[in-house]
């Protein structure tokens, strides 16, 4: 009965404690973390890899203009998306011969990468 009685303390104790559960408490937002900011190495080269392949990817094979690297990204950045912007149709359209836009979700992280100021890493 004593071993009972210890045994209920201890379950009573730890429902207890786990709803004083630091995570639960109430945020006023000022200590929200802020949204990180797109990088070319950690963000944008991904996105490039993956939809301007092979043909701005040297190691891929691709003999256009290389994409596979900081300097020419953050040069060539504006004509990128406006040509990513373009109408299939459109002469200039990026990926060439794409027949659809990319998603506004990819194009998104392109800008991002802009307006979080060009950064590398
Ligand atoms: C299937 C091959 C192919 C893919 C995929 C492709 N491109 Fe291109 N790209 C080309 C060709 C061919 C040219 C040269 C003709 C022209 O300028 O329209 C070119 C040229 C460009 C230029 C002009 C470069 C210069 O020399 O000034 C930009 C900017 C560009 N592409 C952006 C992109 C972006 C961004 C992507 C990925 C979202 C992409 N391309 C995907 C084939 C491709």
């Amino acid at each position: 009965m004593k071993k009972l009685l210890v045994l209920s303390t201890v379950v009573i104790g730890a429902v207890i404690f786990s709803n004083c559960n630091p995570g639960k408490k109430v945020t006023d937002g000022a200590d929200a973390p802020v949204a990180a900011k797109s990088t070319y190495f950690g963000n944008l080269s991904a996105v490039i890899e993956a939809n301007c392949t092979p043909c701005h990817i040297p190691g891929k094979g691709g003999r256009k203009k290389a994409y596979d690297n900081y300097a020419n990204v953050k040069t060539d950045i504006n004509e990128m998306i406006k040509r990513m912007e373009l109408n299939p149709t459109d002469r200039g359209f990026m990926p060439f011969k794409g027949t659809a836009k990319l998603p506004d979700s990819t194009i998104n992280a392109f800008k991002k990468w802009r307006d979080d100021g060009l950064l590398e890493k």
